[in-house]
């Protein structure tokens, strides 16, 4: 693994704690949904200090310029410093994407349904601008569940994919439109899919979920009670996550 250094074109602030950024002059060979390490040298010009983390690519691979999205955990020790970054500003990058939340992976169904909670959402955002989901996918559903309206973010790319169904959820307010509440629920109350208008079982779907790792624990359980499995390459099944942390 070598770091690459690129440079800030585009900081853009959704709200006081989400921020996308979108970084050029790294060429990367990723599959969409993968992620990779970014880091900041905590004192500049110091590399024995720099500080790395993961984050998955918005962008779909054929995009030259990358694009992470983020959310500020006020005591942590690098996203604070990223949604201070400026354009112009260096951003390392290792040169190693990785993770298996991929379509190369999953098994062909007739619906895919696309789970996230919060910055979750990054990696589907990446997937769905690739041909491959609609090429292999008769249906294919983006559930994103946020705290407040205000963090439904990325609204004009996502209406862009004219066969996409959206499911929007807002769980610490009301928002016309929305789901209430957590997606766990709605999938065991039938709510997911009356919004989606589609059947979600292991006979008709293949679901991926990313995001809040106590969301992947509860959907997958949810998941579970309805007869699908966990999929893994040598014991194909329904189920694939990612947790951010
Ligand atoms: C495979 C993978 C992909 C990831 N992709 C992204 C991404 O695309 N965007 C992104 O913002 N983060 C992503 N993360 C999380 C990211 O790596 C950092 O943990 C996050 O940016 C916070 O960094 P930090 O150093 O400030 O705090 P950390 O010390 O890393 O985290 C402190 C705590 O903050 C909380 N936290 C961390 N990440 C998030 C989050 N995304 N949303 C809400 N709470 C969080 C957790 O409680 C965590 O224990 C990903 C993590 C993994 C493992
Ligand atoms: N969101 C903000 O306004 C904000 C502002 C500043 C900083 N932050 C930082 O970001 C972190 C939170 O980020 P976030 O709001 O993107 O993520 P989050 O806490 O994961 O919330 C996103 C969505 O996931 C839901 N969720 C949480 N646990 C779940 C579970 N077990 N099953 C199903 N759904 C679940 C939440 O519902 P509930 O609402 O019911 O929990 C919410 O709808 C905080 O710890 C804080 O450090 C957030």
């Amino acid at each position: 693994m070598t770091w690459l250094e690129g440079k800030i074109v585009e900081n853009r602030h959704w709200t006081e704690a989400l921020f996308s950024l979108r970084v050029a002059g790294v060429r990367l060979a990723f599959e969409a949904g993968q992620f990779v390490r970014i880091a900041l040298d905590m004192e500049e010009g110091n590399a024995g200090s720099r500080v790395a983390r993961a984050f998955s690519m918005v962008n779909p691979p054929h995009d030259p310029v990358l694009e992470f999205y983020g959310i500020v955990v006020p005591e942590g020790p690098l996203s604070p410093r990223l949604a201070r970054l400026a354009p112009g500003d260096s951003l390392y990058v290792a040169s190693n994407p990785a993770g298996f939340l991929v379509l190369s992976e999953l098994p062909d169904a007739e619906t895919l349904w696309l789970l996230s909670t919060g910055t979750g959402i990054a990696p589907f955002l990446s997937m769905l601008g690739t041909d491959t989901p609609w090429r292999r996918y008769r249906n294919v559903v983006l559930v994103h569940a946020v705290r407040h309206a205000r963090e439904l973010v990325y609204r004009e790319t996502i209406e862009g994919f004219s066969r996409l169904k959206y499911v929007r959820m807002v769980s610490r307010e009301k928002e016309p439109g929305a789901l209430a509440g957590r997606i766990p629920a709605a999938l065991r109350d039938g709510r997911l899919e009356a919004a989606a208008g589609l059947a979600l079982s292991a006979e008709t779907s293949q679901v991926m979920l990313c995001g809040n790792p106590d969301m992947l624990k509860d959907a997958a359980a949810a998941l579970i009670e309805r007869g699908m499995r966990k999929h893994r390459r040598r014991a194909p099944g329904h189920i694939t996550v990612e947790s951010f942390w």
